[in-house]
C-alpha cells in the first residue's frame, strides 16, 4: 500500500503519511465504512453528483472546499484543531497539571465510552436520514440533506480515527462495531434510543438537525473541554461543521413556517382543514412536532443525577459548556444545583450537589440555546401580522428519563392524571393524523429552482450560488 498518497486519498493533519500502524488500520475499516456507506447511506445516490464541501486543511482556505462530487468518492479526512502550546487541565481534581496527549490507563475504559457514545450517533442518523432525498422539497434542500450525511460520516472518521490511534485492538473492535449497529436494528440497534427512532419525513428531519444536532453541539462542546487533547482537539473542529446543520434544521422550519403565514394570509383563515387543504403545516402542528422533538432530545442529556457524570467532571474527560468562561473554582467539590421531581402531585426543585447534576446543567445550557431559534421562528409570524405563537415545552413534559421519567406533566408544567394526559396528548405531541398529513406534502420536487408547495425558497443560495443553481446533478 506504499503507493497510496495519504494527503489526497485521506486529507489529513494527522501526520498519517509517516504513521504505519495508523494506516494499516484505517486501511482495513475503509473497505467496511464503504459497504456500510452503499448499503446504509443515502438512498439512490449512487451516480449523483452533489455541489459538496469538503475540508482539506484546517486553515480558512481549506475547510470548506466546494464542488460537484460523488458522494461515495467524497474524501472523509481526519482533521484536529492545531494544539494549544502547554495546554493545562483546566477543571477537575487535576486542575492545573498538563494535559494528556495519550490515554491514562486508569480513564482508557471511560474515554473509550465516551468516544464510542459520540462515534454511534453519526452513522445512525445517516441511517435515519437514508430514504429522505427520495422526498426532497427541492433540489437545494436534496444538496443540503447530502452535506450533512457526508459530514456525519466525516465525524464518524474523526472518532475511528482516536479509536485507532489511542486504543489499539480494543479501539479497532469499537471502530468496526460502529459499522455494524444500525439504527433501529431489533438485534443490534445504535446505544441511544433517540437514533434508534425514524425520521420519516423533512419537517422531521428539520427538526432533528435543530434540536438534535444541537444536542450534538452541546455534547462536542463539553468534550472540547477533555483533559484529553487530541478529544479537544477533534471535537472543536467538528463543532464548524454542525454549525452548519443547526442552519439546515432552523431555516428549514423557518420557511416552512413562513409559506404557511403566506396562505393563512392570502386565505384569510387559520382554520386548520382549510390550511391543510391549501397543502401547508398549520401552526399546531408544528407545535407539536417542536413538543416532540425538543422533549426526546433534551433526554439525551442523561439522568439528572448520575455519578458517571460526576466522575467524568472530576477527572478531567468532560467539562461543561463554556468550562473556561465560568467564574467557579471548577472543582465544584461543595456547589449545589437545583432539579426537578413529582412529590405528592406538584414539581417540586431540589438541591443536589452540582458535581452529581453536569447532565442537568448542560441540559439547562441547551435549553436556553435552543429556544433561540424559536423566537427568531416567532418573529417570522409576527412579522406576517399573525397572532401565534410557538413555545419550547416545560423541561419536565414527556420525559423518558431520570427523575421526571414517565411523569405526566403538560408542555406548561402542570402535573396531570393519566385520564387527563390521555383526553389530552393529541393536543401536545404529534398525532397519527398529523404524521399521515404530514407524510402526504412529501413528493420529490428536484427542478433547479423550484420548491415544493409546502416550503417557502431560501433566502440565500448555498456558497454564494443562485437558489436555482444545479446543486445536484443526476446521471
Ligand atoms: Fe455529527
Ligand atoms: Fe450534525
Amino acid at each position: 500500500m506504499s503507493g497510496i498518497n495519504y494527503s489526497e486519498k485521506i486529507p489529513n493533519n494527522v501526520n498519517l503519511s509517516e504513521d504505519r500502524t495508523l494506516q494499516r488500520a484505517l486501511e482495513q475499516w475503509q473497505p467496511n465504512f464503504i459497504n456500510w456507506w452503499d448499503d446504509m447511506g443515502p438512498e439512490g445516490s449512487t451516480d449523483t453528483d452533489v455541489y459538496l464541501r469538503t475540508a482539506v486543511s484546517v486553515d480558512p482556505q481549506g475547510w470548506a472546499q466546494f464542488g460537484h462530487v460523488k458522494m461515495r468518492d467524497y474524501r472523509w479526512g481526519v482533521f484536529l484543531n492545531p494544539g494549544e502550546q502547554d495546554r493545562k487541565i483546566h477543571f477537575g481534581d487535576n486542575i492545573g497539571e498538563k494535559a494528556w496527549q495519550d490515554v491514562p490507563g486508569e480513564h482508557r475504559a471511560n474515554l473509550r465510552r465516551i468516544i464510542v457514545t459520540q462515534g454511534d450517533t453519526e452513522p445512525a442518523s445517516v441511517e435515519q436520514q437514508r430514504h429522505l432525498g427520495l422526498t426532497a422539497p427541492s433540489m437545494y434542500d436534496l444538496r443540503n440533506l447530502f452535506q450533512i450525511n457526508v459530514e456525519e460520516g466525516r465525524h464518524l472518521w474523526a472518532m475511528v480515527y482516536l479509536l485507532h490511534k489511542y486504543f489499539g485492538k480494543d479501539g479497532r473492535e469499537e471502530a468496526d462495531a460502529l459499522l455494524q449497529r444500525n439504527s433501529g436494528s431489533v438485534d443490534n440497534p445504535r446505544i441511544l434510543q433517540a437514533f434508534n427512532e425514524k425520521t420519516p419525513d423533512w419537517l422531521s428531519f428539520f427538526m432533528f438537525t435543530y434540536f438534535t444536532d444541537r444536542d450534538g453541539k452541546f455534547q462536542l462542546c463539553a468534550l472540547a473541554e477533555s483533559a484529553f487533547d487530541p478529544l479537544a482537539r477533534t471535537t472543536k473542529f467538528m463543532l464548524t461543521e454542525e454549525a452548519h446543520h443547526m442552519f439546515v434544521g432552523e431555516s428549514g422550519v423557518s420557511r416552512t413556517i413562513q409559506r404557511t403565514v403566506d396562505v393563512m394570509n392570502q386565505l384569510k383563515t387559520d382554520d386548520v382543514a382549510k390550511l391543510r387543504a391549501a397543502g401547508v403545516i398549520d401552526l399546531p402542528t408544528l407545535q407539536r412536532y417542536i413538543n416532540f422533538h425538543f422533549s426526546v432530545t433534551i433526554d439525551l442529556f442523561g439522568a439528572d443525577q448520575s455519578s458517571n457524570a460526576a466522575t467524568f467532571y472530576s477527572a478531567g474527560l468532560k467539562g461543561r459548556y463554556e468550562e473556561g468562561k465560568r467564574a467557579d473554582d471548577h472543582v465544584l467539590k461543595g456547589n449545589s444545583y437545583k432539579i426537578l421531581s413529582v412529590e405528592n402531585g406538584t414539581l417540586v426543585e431540589k438541591e443536589v450537589p452540582m458535581l452529581n447534576a453536569l447532565n442537568e446543567v448542560l441540559r439547562d445550557d441547551y435549553i436556553t440555546d435552543s429556544k433561540g431559534g424559536i423566537e427568531r421562528w416567532n418573529r417570522v409570524i409576527a412579522k406576517a401580522g399573525i397572532p401565534f405563537k410557538l413555545t419550547a415545552p416545560h423541561k419536565a413534559f414527556h420525559r423518558n428519563i431520570g427523575s421526571l421519567s414517565g411523569a405526566k406533566i403538560t408542555p406548561d408544567g402542570r402535573v396531570v392524571t393519566d385520564a387527563e394526559w390521555m383526553a389530552q396528548v393529541g393536543e401536545w405531541l404529534p398525532t397519527n393524523e398529523d404524521r399521515a398529513y404530514v407524510a402526504s406534502l412529501m413528493g420529490r420536487v428536484v427542478e433547479p429552482g423550484k420548491f415544493a408547495n409546502w416550503i417557502a425558497p431560501p433566502v440565500m443560495g448555498i456558497n454564494r450560488q443562485p437558489v436555482d443553481f444545479d446543486y445536484v446533478r443526476f446521471n
